[in-house]
């Protein structure tokens, strides 16, 4: 992959509606990741700042696909750069789920966050229901098509898979089961893809073990400094 500007393995924190400046300060003040790994955090918006102090990359969890205008509660692409943020996940499942996030929306959302020259980590995966009534591949070629139709196999992208009945579960995709599923969205978009859904300092080693497991998306287990340290450890190659 000539050209990539993102290191092989990249850990995102994704933070969701957890720690505000403080504990954003508390957690980096004991937060020691190990070399060898690109680490990400992804703390609320109001956190940014203090995040980026770190010197850590900052992403935010969602961006705005305007430049400005009348969006009341959203923020733009703009807005992060000066703040000095790295890039945004967008189409976080949550996101898809709670707040009426379509696969429109997530490309729009796409374009302007690269456009603004950040990076992108866009968020893919099937539900429980989906999976069982075997949709799994038709659900990821929808959501990555999406994606790749919009801005195509861009170097600042990058793929979460993140099967929505991992997600906060306590349920991990088998690794046999992450790789299909990122083979099968590599096929589709060649870019890194990160797993994502109850990644924990048990089980990171072997998921990101597999060949196509570029990285890790990490919800509850990035909360804590140590348990996330020790996941940045497993993903040292
Ligand atoms: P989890 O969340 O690690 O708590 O399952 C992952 C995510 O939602 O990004």
């Amino acid at each position: 992959m000539a050209g990539l500007k993102i290191r092989r393995v990249l850990v995102a924190g994704n933070w969701k509606m957890y720690k505000g400046p403080a504990e954003t300060r508390a957690f980096l003040a004991t937060f020691e990741p190990p070399d060898g790994v690109e680490v990400v955090l992804c703390p609320p918006y109001v956190s940014l700042t203090a995040a980026v102090e770190s010197g850590l990359s900052v992403f935010a969890q969602n961006v705005h696909w305007a430049q400005e205008g009348a969006f009341t509660g959203e923020v733009s692409a703009a807005m992060l750069v000066e703040l000095g943020v790295q890039g945004a996940l967008v189409g976080h499942s949550e996101r898809r789920q709670y707040f009426g996030e379509t696969d429109e929306t997530v490309a729009r959302r796409v374009v302007a966050a690269l456009g603004a020259g950040l990076r992108v980590i866009a968020c893919v995966g099937e539900s429980e229901e989906e999976r069982e009534a075997g949709q799994t591949e038709l659900i990821l070629r929808l959501q990555a098509e999406a994606v790749r139709d919009a801005v195509g196999e861009h170097e600042r992208l990058v793929i979460a898979y993140e099967p929505v009945w991992a997600i906060g579960t306590g349920k991990t995709a088998t690794a046999e089961q992450a790789q299909e599923a990122h083979a099968f969205v590599k096929s589709l978009l060649d870019r890194p893809v990160l797993y994502g859904g109850s990644v924990k300092p048990e089980n990171a080693a072997e998921l990101l073990g597999e060949p196509d497991v570029d990285g890790a998306l990490v919800g509850g287990a990035s909360l804590d400094p140590g348990s996330f340290a020790a996941i940045c450890r497993a993903a040292v190659r």
